[in-house]
């Protein structure tokens, strides 16, 4: 029997996210290649005719799992009935901007959209916030849909974990499939900590591996921790298409699990866990079973590691209290 198709909304579809992420969607990336996919496409009014390019070019592929395409500038309408809502459209930072500086242009962004999510979402409704500052407009969307658990909102760390994962494989001088367990914890941006004292090298532990205190410093951290502003200096645009593949996998794991004895990276309402406030949006060892995200439990944190994952947790506490004082929460 044919299934029914999954709703999937993304917003900023006409951007250059949305065209690097529409056409892996409708070809079975995100959720399997044996789900058929309805998507609706969430632009601001100037941006639609762009947006029915795209749509053209995606009915021009012919792809097998894609049930539709709905194009609208209306929250309400294209998140109504949504089962995966991907929040890509943003502002994005441009070249000397800090992420603190978005916080009031995109907060107005996702007070309205979280609402239109409580209002009209499906049940099993999943939510992956992209735009920056991904962390806290995940908060600020979330506190705008309270009838929609709080752990149905998270943000994205999945390109951090990636990136950590081949600079450390680089420098272990292995591949990609040879490093399991990594973590990124704290904020998407440069204050968060991407650990490798819990990762592994073919089973070893990667800090023993790698033995290299003054690399893991002053190479690996700042090189995973700047990446998305070294791409900016190296482009003139944000990165677009490792993004829109980073989106990808933390929908995949999240909704068909995550790998038996290996997990990822993905930021998610903290429930205390590892000292971070609770409801906080931090970015966390997690694994999914069963379409839930689960903190990793029990892992041992140094106290390098315990001032760095603080330094992260304290900014995004700092723009929970700045989206607070400007009445976006
Ligand atoms: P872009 O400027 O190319 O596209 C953004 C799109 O969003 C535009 O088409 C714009 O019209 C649209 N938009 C703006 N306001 C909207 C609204 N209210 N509703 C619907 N659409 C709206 O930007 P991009 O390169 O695609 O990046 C999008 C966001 O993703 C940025 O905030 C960027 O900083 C962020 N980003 C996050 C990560 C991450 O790892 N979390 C990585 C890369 C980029
Ligand atoms: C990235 O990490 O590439 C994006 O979040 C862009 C940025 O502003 O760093």
């Amino acid at each position: 029997m044919a299934r029914t198709p999954v709703t999937v909304t993304v917003t900023g579809a006409a951007g250059q996210i949305g065209y690097a992420l529409l056409f892996r969607i409708a070809s079975g990336h995100l959720l399997g290649n044996d789900v058929p996919v309805r998507l609706r496409l969430l632009e601001i009014t100037p941006a639609l005719k762009a947006a029915e390019g795209t749509a053209m070019e995606l009915d021009d592929c012919a792809f097998p799992l894609l049930a539709g395409i709905d194009i609208t500038d209306d929250a309400r309408a294209a998140f109504d009935g949504v089962n995966v809502a991907l929040l890509v459209g943003a502002r994005p930072r441009t070249a000397g901007m800090e992420r603190g500086d978005l916080l009031s242009a995109n907060g107005g962004i996702f007070k309205p959209q979280g609402e239109a999510i409580n209002a009209g979402a499906a049940d099993d409704v999943r939510v992956l916030v992209v735009g920056n500052p991904a962390n806290t407009n995940a908060l600020i969307a979330a506190s705008h849909a309270p009838d929609v658990p709080s752990s149905r909102f998270t943000a994205m760390t999945r390109l951090d974990h990636n990136r950590a994962k081949t600079q450390l494989a680089k420098k272990a001088g292995v591949t990609v499939n040879d490093i399991t367990n990594l973590t990124i914890w704290g904020n998407h941006s440069a204050t968060q900590y991407p650990d490798i004292f819990n990762a592994k090298v073919n089973g070893r532990n990667a800090a023993e591996v790698v033995n290299d205190q003054a690399w893991l410093e002053g190479d690996f951290i700042p090189t995973v921790a700047k990446r998305g502003a070294a791409i900016i200096e190296a482009r003139g645009a944000s990165s677009a298409a490792s993004a829109a593949n980073a989106a990808i996998d933390h929908v995949y794991s999240w909704v068909n699990g995550t790998p038996e004895g290996d997990w990822v990276s993905a930021a998610i309402a903290s429930d205390g866990s590892y000292g971070v406030p609770e409801g906080i949006i931090s970015s966390f060892p997690v694994t999914s079973n069963g379409g839930e995200w689960e903190v990793v439990q029990g892992l041992e944190i140094s106290d390098f590691s315990r001032s760095r994952i603080d330094a992260s947790v304290a900014e995004l506490v700092e723009e929970r209290d700045a989206v607070r004082a400007l009445g976006l929460i």
